[in-house]
């Protein structure tokens, strides 16, 4: 049976990849809490921030495992603010969350030669600014540049940066928080809310096409244009 790794599977996209991969697959997961329902064979549990708890997660997975598929999905959006009124330290646990500990996680699986698909969970983001999005605008574009640089430099590995658009969860929950008066792209996700598509949908979509999507050898892929 095929394993499949996932990273940040507590809520939102990546509890859903667990549920639809776990009916095939055996679904391993590092993540920082462990929920009453879960859909995981293996669980480590591990607080993304804490980089060398990473480094043990990641390292114990590797040890006995292949990983057919390895989702990078847990990340966080960071403070929505104009960039001059951030400062580093604000930008410090969204790098830690979003782009170090998924290169650490990227390390250890090549070292090991533990892998054959390494999936980024991406967004526009990667490639536009907002007004407002520096932290999660930055974050994103690193680790889906880093990402690229990986796959020419590991081409028996396939490494993806996979856009989902956008997803009903926590995280849009967060953004909802938000007065467009301040980040004005807010009033586009509070419009457009409603007719979000679930984490459900979503994991199902990319249980469906990931394989046509990986034999297309891009780096990076937008659900949306499926
Ligand atoms: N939602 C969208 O519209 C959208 C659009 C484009 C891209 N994305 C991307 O999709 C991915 C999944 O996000 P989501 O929308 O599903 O949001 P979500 O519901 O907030 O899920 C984020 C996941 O990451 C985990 N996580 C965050 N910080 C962590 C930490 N320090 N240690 C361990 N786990 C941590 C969360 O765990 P806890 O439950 O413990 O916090 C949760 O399982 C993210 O990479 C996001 O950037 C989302």
């Amino acid at each position: 049976m095929d394993k499949v790794l996932i990273t940040g599977t507590t809520s939102g996209l990546g509890a859903s990849l667990s549920r639809v991969y776990e009916s095939n697959c055996s679904v391993h997961s590092i993540s920082r809490n462990k929920p009453d329902h879960y859909y995981w064979d293996v669980h480590r549990d591990c607080d993304l921030a804490n980089l060398n708890q990473v480094e043990r997660a990641i390292k114990c997975a590797c040890e006995t495992n292949y990983y057919k598929y390895v989702f990078l999905n847990a990340g966080i959006l960071g403070q929505l603010a104009e960039s001059s009124n951030l400062d580093t330290p604000h930008y410090k646990a969204a790098f830690d969350i979003n782009v170090w500990s998924n290169k650490i996680i990227i390390d250890e699986l090549l070292k090991t030669k533990t892998v054959e698909n390494i999936i980024c969970i991406s967004s526009g983001a990667a490639s536009k600014g907002y007004y407002g999005w520096s932290i999660y605008c930055a974050t994103k574009a690193a680790i889906k540049q880093l990402m690229s640089c990986y796959a020419i430099e590991n081409p028996e590995v396939n490494f993806l940066s996979l856009a989902p658009g956008l997803v009903k969860t926590k995280m849009q929950n967060e953004i909802q928080q938000y007065d467009e008066r301040d980040i004005p792209s807010v009033k586009k996700f509070k419009e457009a809310y409603e007719t979000m598509q679930t984490p459900d949908e979503c994991a199902k979509k990319i249980y469906k096409h990931l394989d046509s999507i990986l034999e297309q050898k891009q780096d990076f892929f937008d659900l949306r244009n499926l």
